[in-house]
């Protein structure tokens, strides 16, 4: 009997870095299912692949987190497939409006624009446009909201509870760990977690967040490809010197979908190597 036995979990994002990792994690412990959804077919297929592979059950799922349909249709597949929905992870994001995860390219232009917005903040807060707001915004934080209605949507009519894991990030409280949209996308999604997690109580689905640091994903790119005192730099402001694996992150998120966490919601977890012993 593993943490997971008996629960299907509905993975956001679920194609790359920490939505895969935390599949894995869901799959090593007996999840009787795992849908998983994301914008990139290949990488969700190849998830589906390595959660078959550790012995589990999973298929995948095309979703635009910003739409609010395809976040139902989601929902809907796990209910075909597997029977139910009694987990889910909202792990879709994006820290910029190009940003594409898994290619190379759109990393490295993000990273130096990230660099550049480092170099010359006044600057970059000034110029910062409208569609780059919007797009962020539409994503990480209006995409979660959609993903949380249809996941509770459901897990109230079952009548059993659930429990809903969020993505925020260490930039929900800490304006520098990011740009401008993304923080103000991340506060977001923490307030609604916090939100969430009050209103669906009384149907026993308990909502948390996990706000990690640095971890080691397409996403941290930058720390690939920055001048070496850069890094080190970055890195002053982890006390245990080093960027996270996505496993660690997996990790927490199992606690929280597991009913070991049964009487934590409303709460943010942060592996982030002690980044808010500050
Ligand atoms: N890696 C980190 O250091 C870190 C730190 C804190 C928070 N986070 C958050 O964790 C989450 C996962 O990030 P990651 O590091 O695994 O990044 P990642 O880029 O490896 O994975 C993100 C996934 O989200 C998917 N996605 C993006 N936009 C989507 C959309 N519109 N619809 C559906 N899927 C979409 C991507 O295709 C990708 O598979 C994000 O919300 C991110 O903000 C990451």
């Amino acid at each position: 009997m593993g943490r997971m036995s008996e629960k299907v979990a509905v993975i956001t994002g679920g194609a790359n870095g920490l939505g895969r990792a935390t599949a894995l994690r869901f799959a090593q412990e007996g999840a009787k299912g795992i849908v998983i959804a994301d914008m990139l077919e290949e990488s969700g297929l190849e998830t589906v692949k390595m959660v078959q592979n550790a012995g589990g059950k999973a298929t995948y799922v095309s979703l635009d987190a910003v739409n609010r349909l395809e976040n139902q249709e989601m929902i809907d597949v796990a209910l075909a497939e597997f029977g139910s929905v009694d987990v889910l992870v909202t792990a879709a994001g994006v820290t910029h409006q190009d940003y594409l995860s898994g290619d190379r390219e759109a990393e490295v232009k993000m990273a130096v624009k990230r660099a550049q917005e480092i170099e010359n903040p006044v600057q970059a807060f000034i110029d910062g446009s409208l569609e780059e707001w919007q797009k962020v915004l539409d994503v990480n934080l209006t995409g979660t909201y959609f993903a949380l209605q249809s996941a509770a949507a459901v897990m109230a009519e079952q009548n059993k509870g659930g429990s809903i894991i969020t993505l925020a990030s260490i930039a929900a409280k800490h304006p520098d760990a990011g740009p401008t949209p993304y923080v103000v996308s991340k506060a977001g999604v923490w307030m609604l977690t916090k939100k969430a997690a009050r209103e669906l109580a009384p149907a026993n689905i308990r909502v948390n967040a996990i706000g990690p640091g640095f971890i080691e994903t397409h996403m941290t790119t930058i720390f690939e490809i920055a001048p070496p005192e850069r890094v080190e730099e970055a890195l002053k402001s982890v006390p245990m010197g080093r960027r996270g694996l996505p496993v660690e992150v997996a990790n927490t998120a199992l606690f929280l979908a597991s009913d070991e966490s049964s009487y934590m919601t409303g709460e943010i977890l942060h592996p982030d190597g002690g980044y808010f012993t500050e």
